[in-house]
């Protein structure tokens, strides 16, 4: 995220003014897949990846926005029927429709953004769009009235009513709410939350991205949340109570294993398994487990592999290939179906492991794997 560029291409592309600055980051997970929509807990942080734009109120009630990336204009108006057709601009379109719904007087602005979070990566460069927007909103026509976590809401509902993601809430929040040097454990029923200083010593976290980008994505994304609903209806036939999968244990899913499809009962039982892994975890964290936590994070790639498939093959040789180098953890990170795996990898294991991945990969695939180490940033801001 580089503030001068941002800076010159609104300048170039607007009349010459200046504008503030805002930036967002996207994310990573250490565990805690696809348990967010379940009611259950996430475990992210934010990186020092994302996106920035500058803005500036421009006295229409027309948003001009420049993607400085994909060097593409779009010009829309605020009112429901005026959303662009463009996806990237419908984010932006969708964040300034949900600020209207909660009250905020969202007048027309220029823009220019960018980004350096790579985009279908499983790092949520969307989120990081949306929190970037919300923020700034909020700063600009909103009197900074709306709190943290709907700002959160904010984003997490343009995915569903402009976007057609029908998403958890872990990007959103964690790109709000991200602290330097720091995870997140997240209760996604309760906005609980707490951060979790981490500095791993020894060891380093580095995602390997496949550079898979999935199409259909986004349906099989909400065709996951929906099996996930699906049991917890027949659940509730004899658990009331049962408001999510975060309610259920194995042998409620036993109860009704006839009852429910033969996948349904599978995604279910990864998602049961998986919301105990994060509890796992965060104990572990407490105590310095390092190896219990990639254990751990083993056992949630093989559960996304096999029992949720959202994984592919890519991401699955880069999983082998971990296993094979001694990684002490490595999984599938984010929604799945291509991006990256995330691995916990001891220092003087790193470049042997890294060396090898880019090589086999390669050797398999005809390309090279890309490399990003991670670091734990701060949140959405106004940089200047
Ligand atoms: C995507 C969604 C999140 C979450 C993850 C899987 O990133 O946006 O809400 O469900 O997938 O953990």
């Amino acid at each position: 995220m580089d503030i001068e560029h941002v800076r010159s291409r609104f300048i170039k592309h607007f009349d010459g003014s200046t504008g503030y600055i805002y930036a967002s980051p996207g994310r990573i997970n250490l565990i805690g897949e696809h348990t967010d929509y379940n009611g259950g807990f996430v475990f992210p942080g934010a990186i020092d990846k994302g996106m920035m734009a500058e803005i500036r109120p421009n006295g229409t009630d027309k948003v001009k926005a420049y993607s400085i990336d994909l060097k593409d204009y779009v010009e829309f108006g605020l009112n429901e029927e005026d959303a662009p057709r463009i996806s990237w601009a419908r984010y932006i379109f969708g964040v300034c429709r949900e600020m209207i719904k909660r009250g905020v007087d969202v007048k027309g602005f220029n823009t220019a953004f960018s980004g350096d979070v790579p985009l279908g990566a499983g790092m949520s460069s969307s989120a990081a769009l949306e929190s970037t927007y919300a923020f700034a909103l909020n700063e600009l026509f909103g009197e900074n009235k709306i709190d943290k976590f709907e700002l959160a809401k904010v984003g997490q509902a343009t995915e569903h009513n402009y976007c057609g993601v029908m998403c958890g809430i872990m990007d959103q929040f964690a790109s709000v709410f991200g602290k330097a040097g720091n995870l997140i454990r997240l209760d996604c029923r309760s906005l609980e939350y707490q951060y979790f200083p981490f500095n791993p010593e020894g060891y380093r976290l580095v995602l390997l991205d496949s550079v898979v980008k999935h199409e259909l994505a986004s349906s099989a994304y909400n065709k996951r949340r929906q099996s996930c609903e699906a049991v917890v209806a027949a659940m509730q036939k004899r658990h009331p109570n049962v408001e999510f999968l975060r309610d259920a244990d194995m042998q409620m899913l036993e109860e009704v294993k006839d009852e429910v499809s033969r996948e349904d009962y599978m995604r279910a039982e990864y998602v049961i398994g998986e919301i105990q892994r994060v509890l796992d975890v965060s104990d572990a964290l407490e105590r310095g487990d390092y190896e219990t936590v990639g254990q751990k994070m083993y056992e949630t790639h093989h559960g996304m592999s096999k029992l949720y498939e959202v994984s592919c093959e890519e991401l699955d040789f880069l999983n082998d290939i971990a296993k094979e180098c001694g990684v002490t953890g490595s999984r599938v990170m984010g929604g799945g179906f291509g991006g990256c795996t995330i691995n916990l990898v001891k220092e003087e294991l790193y470049d042997g492991f890294i060396a090898k991945a880019r090589e086999d990969f390669r050797n398999k695939f005809g390309r090279s794997p890309k490399v990003y180490d991670v670091v734990i940033g701060d949140g959405s801001r106004r940089v200047e």
